[in-house]
């Protein structure tokens, strides 16, 4: 089961383009793809087990493609390299301190259950994301979000639930958080205070999608190249263990 031919441009399924992101470098609810560090297996046979059958007690669901489709899906993953980047050569003890002290990431961040709740767990983001992708969500963190993927048809993998909504109450007080519920009558924001607003849309001026991250973004002079280094080499450490 191990041959198989390369067909010659390999292209993914728009399901696996919507769990695992643009180009499979993570995004949605599925890891990055494009770095070679396999969970579950990275034989070519036991990433066929992985697609054709699930994983067992994680979101990743048995597919029913046929044998062809696997074996086109594992040449695309193949076919994907690893984006270049310069090794990672900060620290990862000064990583950790800026995340919970300086730059205040935690605030937004769990890592094994300390932190705040507004941004994703990154416990095991080191095994999950890219390095490319690491710089990316903090230098440019609405990228994917800005550049117009959010029409609900079409699932590219863009975390939707992350988007900052800004509310003002009819007696002016503004929240500015993310939807974690939202229908014709209410909305439930969880605010920037960390807390969960429970609002009446009768009791409310406006509500406002805006389109972008709620993470700030880091600039060099929010954060120097040499602080991103040390952040990065923490976050990579992150494996979930
Ligand atoms: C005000 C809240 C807030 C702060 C502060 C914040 N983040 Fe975020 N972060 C978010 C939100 C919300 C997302 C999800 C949307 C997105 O990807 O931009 C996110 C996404 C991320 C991601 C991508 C995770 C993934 O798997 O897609 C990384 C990595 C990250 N943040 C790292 C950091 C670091 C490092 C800091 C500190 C320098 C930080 N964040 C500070 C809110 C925050």
């Amino acid at each position: 089961m191990t041959e198989f031919c390369m067909p010659s441009e390999p292209r993914p399924p728009a399901s696996a383009t919507y769990f695992h992101g643009l180009n499979a470098r993570g995004g949605g609810r599925g890891p990055d793809l494009t770095q070679g560090r396999w969970i579950h297996g990275s034989s070519n046979d036991a990433i066929f087990r992985t697609i054709s059958q699930g994983v067992p007690g994680t979101e990743m669901p048995a597919n029913p493609f046929e044998e062809s489709e696997v074996w086109a899906l594992i040449a695309y993953i193949r076919s994907l390299n690893a984006p270049v980047h310069s090794p990672v050569t900060g620290d990862p003890g000064a990583g950790e301190r800026l995340f919970f002290g300086k730059q205040k990431c935690a605030g937004c961040h769990m890592v094994k259950g300390r932190g705040g709740h507004l941004g994703p767990d990154l416990s095991r983001v080191g095994a999950a994301r890219s390095i490319s992708y690491l710089i990316e969500s903090i230098r440019e963190p609405s990228k994917e979000l800005s550049l117009g993927y959010l029409d609900p048809n079409n699932h590219y993998g863009i975390p939707l639930e992350y988007d900052t909504v800004i509310v003002v109450t009819r007696d002016g007080q503004r929240i500015t958080g993310i939807a974690k519920n939202e229908d014709a009558f209410t909305i439930q924001l969880l605010g920037e205070d960390d807390e969960l607003h429970l609002l009446s849309k009768r009791d409310l001026a406006e509500v406002r999608h805006e389109r972008r991250s709620l993470m700030p973004v880091y600039t060099a002079e929010m954060l120097s190249s040499s602080e991103l280094q040390d952040l990065l080499a923490y976050l990579s450490s992150l494996r979930g263990e």
